[in-house]
């Protein structure tokens, strides 16, 4: 049995050992995967402690996903962009280090909500983690646009330069999205876990938009009730995106691309 986890603090709330077993079913492949709470001090030497005792991979949440991609001795493009790794492989001497986010959440977004980002005005809230895993991966998709907004409108222009040559992205404070409207709107910021809603400002949703909250299995988030006010039709929480993100992952370990579809459906908390 080939063993991998997922390492977190806290971690009892994390859905991956869940979604990896079904994977594993469903592929016939013979891996044990189980939650690691790591102590907020010794990440390091609990990742070790897993690599020591024959651990073939790893998926890393909060707070430890900085700290992945520092160790990292082979980070892919998409870990080296957002600075930040969340599913790591063992090979030796070696870590490789990935981030799947991003292209888990533009999976779902295409695939499974069937809204292609080309050619489409893109708008991400927030300038945090959540935003620079995004951010190259949809950039990849050709929108006509991709505009970042942030509370603290000079992180979202630190994001400008930092993807300077791979992204080009419109930055700013929520006040200069005014007389902008997007076809997708996706909410990247922490207020999917408190009850702050975002200043946007009327119009922001084009019709026909998709609201796209990053947060799972919170319900009707501000951000999702807004979206709603504002009579938008089409709205989604983040359950593909991590079902999605834990399918790549699966892939890279394993060789094998598991269907996602029923692991949603199982997973889907109803947006009411
Ligand atoms: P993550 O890694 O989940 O992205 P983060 O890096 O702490 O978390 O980023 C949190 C994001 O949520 C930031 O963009 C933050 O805005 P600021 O950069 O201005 O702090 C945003 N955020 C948090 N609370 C918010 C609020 N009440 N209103 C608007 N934005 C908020």
């Amino acid at each position: 049995t080939d063993r991998y986890a997922v390492f977190g603090n806290p971690i009892v709330q994390s859905k991956s050992p869940l979604i990896h077993s079904l994977f594993a079913q469903a592929t016939k492949q013979d891996i044990a995967y189980t939650a690691i709470e790591a102590p907020l001090e010794s990440f390091t030497a609990t990742l070790a402690r897993f690599r020591a005792e024959g651990g073939l991979g790893a998926n890393v949440t909060m707070p430890f996903k900085l700290q992945a991609f520092e160790l990292a001795t082979d980070p892919a493009d998409s870990a080296l962009l957002a600075g930040a790794a969340n599913a790591l492989k063992f090979e030796g001497d070696r870590i490789w280090a990935e981030n799947f986010d991003g292209v888990g959440l533009v999976n779902d977004i295409q695939r499974n909500l069937g809204t292609a980002l080309a050619g489409k005005r893109v708008l991400i809230c927030g300038a945090g983690g959540a935003t620079r895993g995004a951010i190259l991966p949809i950039a990849l998709q050709r929108p006509a646009l991709l505009a970042i907004a942030n509370r603290t409108a000079e992180t979202a222009h630190q994001l400008a330069r930092v993807f300077d040559g791979h992204a080009v992205l419109q930055t700013g404070g929520y006040e200069a999205l005014a007389g902008e409207s997007f076809d997708v709107v996706i909410n990247a910021t922490s207020t999917g876990l408190s009850q702050a809603s975002l200043p946007l400002p009327a119009g922001v949703f084009a019709p026909n938009a998709l609201a796209y909250e990053m947060v799972y299995g919170k319900g009707l988030t501000p951000f999702l009730k807004q979206a709603r006010a504002a009579g938008v039709g089409r709205i989604a929480d983040g359950v593909g995106m991590l079902v999605e993100q834990a399918a790549e992952a699966f892939a890279w370990w394993r060789g094998v691309r598991p269907d996602t579809q029923t692991v949603i459906q199982r997973l889907t908390v109803p947006l009411t």
